[in-house]
């Protein structure tokens, strides 16, 4: 995680291109921030704990002005946050800033003391500046210098470096942490993702792992790390400004909820066949897919759900067997894999660390792979065999909500693909999938008219301390993930169980302190079954709030205390349906507990560390 950016060029628009960039690339870490700006051979640092717009206040005071700048965003790994332990580090003549973790840290810092360089941070980013300064010290190029500092160091990370030995020059280095690089006239960017630029430029480079970048500011020399030149190509990005405004809308999550309708429509908008009855994949042809005999799905968090929801739906519908795990579990578990196998990685970002390395593991033991991804050109998508494209627009808000369920509605279709390759189901099966799939635009619409009613819930439920989700089949992954959105945004202690699951334990912490949300549509699988586990809750003076289809309860209501009642629709879509409602009271509750709620604490957007 953090985010990194540079800036080489007018020497008047350094600290505000900075300053701007960390603002944008802020959803990657919020706990400290900090910039470095060269003039010729002098460094003006500044740090301070908390948010980029603290950092902003105490820029406004200092005059900071250079041709040259490097800036951090962090997500403490190594050491508290605080505003000695912010990037960028100094050793001498040297500044840097670091994403990632040096893993060989204390043989370095014990090396680097014994030559006598003093530390003043508990990171391991530090080692970096003191490595750099130490080659310079030798009369190394700079070049060189940061050659040989990144083969010492072991671990994923990105870096960027600068000196006042050769202030023309900003190094950067890709190891397995993004950076790209934007083009402009006589002066360019870097940073850890295409946001912080974009207002700027839309001429990126994308570096690769292993590539170190000497950035002038009218060249750019890119190598590997034993010095052989590398091409990397230009490539034109386009990107909607206005994902990067909430619009009107109190925060980034709201707007996102809010933005649904559209994202499904966009996600599934040239799929469908021209007939209306099929469905069709430009990146997938079903017959590349024919031997396959096991799919295994990965994620985390958010995506893991979804992967949850993605198995059911697969094997309900292809009858393909599928395997869900926690990508970070994945990769340590000796997982059974071989050609015949198909892993499908799930990520909104493409660069969860412990999602690329299960992608990698699984390549590595032979088997095809498939990327659900929300990010052209993540690393994800780029290590991927396929690629399906969520369409859910730039996600902002630290929690997820479009992107899931864009990554819902790409299963649904997957399976839909897979089973009428396979003939498991009909043509008349398939046209009225067909039809259920572009009903979602309008059933998320109508959805999101019950905001009122669930603003009225936030009131009720917000004081509570610990709030049970149930649900059974595919609505058992919509409770976790509704007690996900709540645990994140408003701090509330929140569980999602298998309704069925209850009795057997849970069940002991019910008392009428605990609102137990059950999750219901009426036509879902064992809607009688999860009647009883209603009535068994209330039996013990739980308070139930039920999410169920328009006269779903009808007969039950004497066992309810809330009820949130949905439009009717395909059971195989209601995790689509039934989430939405979980993030609007997720949100409304956060909302009037005062938490940060696009920012929660602890969290960042993009997780690049294991
Ligand atoms: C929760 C959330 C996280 C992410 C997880 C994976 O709201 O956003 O749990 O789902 O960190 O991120 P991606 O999907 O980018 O791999």
């Amino acid at each position: 995680m953090c985010g990194i950016v540079g800036y080489i060029g007018d020497y008047r628009k350094t600290k505000q291109v900075l300053l701007e960039g960390l603002s944008r690339l802020e959803y990657r870490g919020y706990d400290s921030s900090g910039l470095a700006v060269l003039d010729n051979n002098q460094t003006s640092v500044i740090k301070c704990k908390g948010k980029v717009s603290d950092l902003q206040k105490k820029a406004r005071k200092e005059k900071l002005e250079g041709q040259l700048g490097i800036g951090h965003t962090r997500w403490a790994t190594h050491g508290i946050a605080n505003e000695v332990n912010a990037h960028p580090h100094t050793s001498g003549s040297t500044s840097v800033v670091h994403n990632g973790i040096i893993e060989n840290y204390a043989e370095l810092k014990a090396q680097l003391q014994k030559s006598g360089f003093e530390f003043v941070s508990d990171t391991d980013s530090e080692i970096l500046a003191h490595l750099i300064e130490s080659g310079l010290a030798a009369a190394m190029s700079f070049e060189d210098s940061a050659r040989e500092a990144f083969k010492k160091v072991e671990g994923a990370c990105a870096v960027a470096a600068v000196t006042q030995k050769e202030p023309g020059k900003l190094i950067v280095l890709r190891n397995f942490s993004p950076v790209v690089i934007g083009l402009g006239e006589n002066e360019k960017y870097i940073a850890s993702d295409i946001p912080a630029i974009i207002s700027r430029t839309n001429r990126i480079i994308y570096l690769q792992d292993g590539d170190m970048a000497v950035i002038e500011k009218d060249q750019i020399h890119i190598t590997d790390l034993e010095g052989n030149r590398l091409q990397r190509e230009e490539v034109l990005v386009s990107s909607d400004p206005a994902s990067f405004e909430k619009g009107g809308f109190k925060h980034f999550m709201l707007k996102e909820i809010y933005e649904q309708p559209r994202s499904a429509l966009d996600t599934i908008r040239g799929k469908i066949s021209a007939d209306h009855r099929g469905i069709e994949l430009e990146s997938i042809k079903p017959r590349q897919f024919s031997k396959i005999k096991k799919i295994i799905a990965l994620g985390c968090g958010t995506s893991y759900h979804a992967c949850l929801v993605g198995k059911q739906l697969i094997e309900d519908l292809s009858r393909i067997p599928v395997e869900v795990n926690i990508a970070s579990e994945f990769r340590y578990s000796n997982p059974i894999i071989d050609k015949s196998t198909l892993v499908i990685v799930v990520s909104q970002s493409g660069e969860t660390a412990d999602t690329s390395e299960a992608l990698l593991e699984a390549k590595r033991l032979g088997a095809k792979t498939l990327a659900i991804t929300n990010v052209e050109n993540s690393k994800i998508s780029r290590e991927s065999d396929h690629v399906i494209y969520t369409s859910a627009g730039t996600e902002i808000g630290v929690a997820s909500t479009k992107a899931f369920t864009t990554q819902l509605i790409v299963f649904y279709i997957l399976s839909n693909v897979l089973g009428a390759s396979k003939g498991v189901i009909s043509e008349a099966a398939l046209s009225a999938n067909v039809k259920s799939l572009v009903s979602i635009p309008l059933l998320i619409e109508k959805i999101l008219k019950l905001d009122d009613r669930i603003k009225e819930l936030a009131q009720k439920y917000n004081s509570f301390n610990n709030f049970i989700f149930l649900g059974r089949g595919l609505n058992f992954p919509i409770a976790l993930e509704g007690a996900l959105k709540l645990k994140e945004i408003s701090y509330i202690h929140a569980e999602g169980y298998a309704a069925g699951e209850m009795k057997h334990g849970p069940i002991a912490l019910v008392d009428e302190n605990v609102p137990v949300l059950f999750i219901a549509p009426n036509n879902g699988i064992n809607f009688q079954k999860i009647v009883g586990n209603l009535r068994e809750i209330k039996a013990r003076n739980g308070l139930v709030i039920f999410l169920t289809s328009e006269n779903g309860a009808d007969e039950y209501k004497e066992y309810i205390d809330d009820l949130i009642e949905i439009p009717g629709c395909d059971y195989n879509i209601s995790p689509i349906a039934t989430i939405i409602p979980l993030q609007l009271l997720a949100y409304h509750i956060a909302r009037i507990k005062g938490t940060d709620i696009d920012q929660p604490r602890n969290l960042a957007k993009v997780v690049t560390v294991e």
